[in-house]
């Protein structure tokens, strides 16, 4: 397993650029499955799940091209993918909402991922059936299979991104109209119905939800994914540590506004514009009181790296995980290096500390290993991080990118 070992109290400075979005990737990559014609997408980051997704397609018997731009054609589907694809990341699950809707038939295996708690894909496979699918669970694999789908009226009991992508994208070849009423609103969702519009699909917005007219097939089309608002948050967070003054750019601050207003409330000093922020460190923070919302709300997948941030900030400060209650594991990592974080009903509870000390922790889920290797760019002394691998599923050349602004990481 391999493993960052940081030094700790370095000052960083320069300018970092932000990759694709690997939540917004994925699913694209996944429509691939619509159309016989190909897709070419651009700034498709270079990251574990988004490999894996790919080889997926590949033994899902696609025509898959790697280079400046990522090309994939889906002919037709033939073959029994690897189990290990399926259980190496949840998104596999995008590869359902597509395959049926195209040849009437699709089969996944229990999807796997990030240990955050429990993750179940129930509200994907009961919109399926509700749009006509029928569906069969056996032996950990998912088989659905329908003569034809059906558009319907879905209300999802609480939202989800993936499964408003999977159904969007069902619903897009389905017959007549499809109402997701309570759909995910996430950039990512808008990014992937804009690539659906460009292939051909009749995709609307209004009061009552998301609109999609099925018609008769898809074509090929090219589009280049949206910046990463996880990787550009992230990069906020180490230049607000140890940043003497970061450039992040090719980013869209449009997509943080609940993470930039939380950290201008905090006291992060930095600077916006159209495509990039400017951020300073070495400031005095102040507590805040968070809580993890669906979009445009505080993003479960900045909450570790902000806690690394509250850690310094004066006064208490709370963060309460409504989206994923089990989501802390970091919390605990993090007190082997000196935090003061205790958790309680679903919410952590921060108290200032004046320093952190590097020591051996372990990454347990993506945005857990970034809330580490922040703290540990922080601490003093050599921090070392076991297990990234978890790191490499979501961040494009993470450490590269630190290290250009500074950091001392050195990879075993
Ligand atoms: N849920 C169900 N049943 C379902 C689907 C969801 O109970 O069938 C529950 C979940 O357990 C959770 C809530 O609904 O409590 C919302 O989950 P959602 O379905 O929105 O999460 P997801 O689609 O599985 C995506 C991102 C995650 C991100 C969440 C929340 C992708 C590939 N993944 O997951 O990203 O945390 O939305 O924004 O888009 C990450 O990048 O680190 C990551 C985990």
């Amino acid at each position: 397993m391999k493993r960052a070992v940081i030094e700790g109290g370095r000052i960083l400075t320069g300018e970092v650029k932000i990759s694709g979005a690997k939540n917004a990737a994925l699913p694209e990559l996944a429509a691939s499955l619509l159309t016989g014609e190909e897709l070419v997408l651009r700034r498709v980051p270079r990251v574990k799940d988004v490999e894996t997704m790919l080889e997926l397609l590949l033994e899902l018997g696609g025509e898959v091209h790697v280079g400046e731009t990522v090309r994939v054609k889906m002919g037709t589907v033939r073959g029994d993918p690897r189990e290990e694809l399926f259980r190496a990341m949840r998104a596999s699950v995008l590869v359902l909402g597509p395959q049926v809707a195209r040849f009437g038939r699709g089969e996944i295996l229990w999807p796997g991922g990030c240990s955050i708690g429990e993750r179940p894909i129930d509200f994907h496979l009961q919109a399926l059936r509700k749009m006509g699918a029928e569906i069969r669970e056996e032996n950990g694999r998912i088989q659905a299979k329908t003569r034809e789908l059906r558009g319907a009226r879905i209300r999802f009991p609480r939202i989800t991104v993936t499964g408003t992508e999977n159904i969007m994208m069902a619903a897009t070849l389905a017959r007549g109209e499809t109402l997701i009423e309570n759909p995910a609103l996430e950039p990512e969702v808008k990014d992937l119905a804009d690539l659906l519009v460009r292939m051909g699909a009749k995709i609307s917005w209004d009061r009552d939800g998301l609109h999609i007219e099925g018609v008769d097939g898809l074509h090929g089309a090219e589009h280049t994914v949206i910046p990463d608002r996880i990787e550009a948050g992230t990069f906020l967070i180490a230049g607000a540590l140890v940043g003497k003054k970061i450039k992040i750019s090719r980013c869209m601050p449009s997509h943080l506004q609940a993470v930039l207003e939380a950290a201008r409330e905090a006291g992060v000093e930095f600077q916006e514009g159209e495509d990039w922020i400017e951020v300073k460190g070495g400031g005095q923070f102040r507590a805040l009181e968070i809580e993890t919302r669906e979009y445009p709300g505080f993003p479960t997948d900045m909450q570790a790296q902000f806690m690394v941030l509250l850690c310094f900030a004066h006064g208490v400060s709370t963060v309460k995980e409504n989206i994923f209650p089990h989501r802390f594991r970091h919390a605990e990592e993090l007190r082997k290096m000196g935090c003061d974080i205790e958790i309680s009903m679903g919410r952590a509870i921060i108290k200032r500390v004046s320093k952190l000390r590097g020591t051996q922790v372990l990454a347990t889920d993506l945005r857990a290993s970034a809330s580490l290797v922040l703290a540990g760019l922080v601490a003093e002394g050599r921090t070392v991080v076991e297990d990234i691998y978890h790191l490499k599923r979501g961040y494009e050349n993470f450490f590269g990118k630190l290290k250009n602004l500074g950091a001392e990481i050195k990879e075993e």
